[in-house]
């Protein structure tokens, strides 16, 4: 019998295909929220997404973004990204993937991170590493932030009380970079494959994070709040990285969090 995290892949790489068919003929966005895209693509996906969920496991639960899931009294249940990137995708800015996560009684234990532009798949069991192409992964080595490549994002919802812009500003000041690639699910994925070193956001939603989450803590390495505390898929804010560098940023943090900024804004 096929793992759930292959089931999970199968799935992925179908809605895959149907996102690049959209993609490719350009398709029409609507707005959900003042600057939140939606497009027939995400709701085609999750269309497809669900109904294979619900054929390979009907009694578990299923959370997906465009609200087309199922709530079951199951210990299991499903998170679904059906189109992780919508910005990108409309723009034809290509980062954007689709991604299943599941959960079994609060703990992550599969999950599938598809990115179709790349014909990347990510795969990971709890406790049995995760994959890139079904090859091992592993976290990056750099030991100093100062040595370090970043990602972070910035939701669309409540953009005017998102503090992270004071976050992306300190680390891009001391850091060899930070990216915004626009896509959290692939700068996990990328956490958990060393193109990355680490990255945070604020205000992310669990369908977001659920399969990467559990790729970066398979690829070993380590996840917590931006404030050193446990993080939950609820909880309001994220950090991993490859665990060398996660003492180092977490005191940085604290500091920003202070409204200590290392780095002033020059005078003009
Ligand atoms: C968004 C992307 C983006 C992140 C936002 C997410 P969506 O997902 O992952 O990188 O910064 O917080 O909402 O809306 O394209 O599925
Ligand atoms: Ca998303
Ligand atoms: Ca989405």
């Amino acid at each position: 019998m096929a793992s759930f995290a292959e089931t999970a892949a199968d799935i992925a790489v179908e809605a895959g295909a149907l996102l690049r068919y959209y993609f490719e003929r350009r398709v029409a966005f609507e707005m959900k929220g003042d600057y939140d895209l939606v497009t027939e693509a995400d709701r085609a996906s999750e269309k497809l997404i669900v109904e294979r969920l619900k054929q390979h496991f009907p009694s578990h639960s299923v959370v997906a973004e465009e609200g087309g899931g199922q709530d079951t009294s199951s210990e299991y249940r499903w998170y679904v990204d059906p189109l992780d990137g919508t910005t990108n995708f409309a723009h034809s800015f290509p980062i954007w993937n689709v991604t299943l996560g599941l959960e079994k009684a609060g703990e992550m234990v599969a999950g599938v991170v598809y990115d179709p532009t790349r014909n990347e798949l990510f795969t990971a069991e709890r406790g049995g590493g995760a994959f890139l192409n079904g090859k091992r992964l592993a976290v990056s080595k750099a030991a100093r932030v100062a040595d370090s490549l970043f990602s972070t994002g910035f939701p669309n919802h409540n953009r005017a009380v998102n503090p992270n812009i004071w976050f992306f500003h300190e680390l891009a000041q001391t850091a060899h970079g930070v990216r915004r690639g626009g896509s959290a699910a692939i700068d996990l994925a990328w956490v958990a494959c060393g193109r990355l070193d680490g990255f945070w956001e604020i205000g992310l939603s669990p369908w977001d994070i659920a399969a990467g989450v559990l790729l970066v803590e398979e690829a070993g390495g380590a996840r917590s709040d931006m404030n050193g505390g446990v993080h939950e898929l609820r909880s309001p804010h994220l950090l991993t990285d490859n665990g060398l560098i996660h003492e180092e940023l977490l005191e940085v943090f604290a500091a920003i969090w202070r409204g200590e900024l290392l780095h002033p804004l020059p005078p003009v």
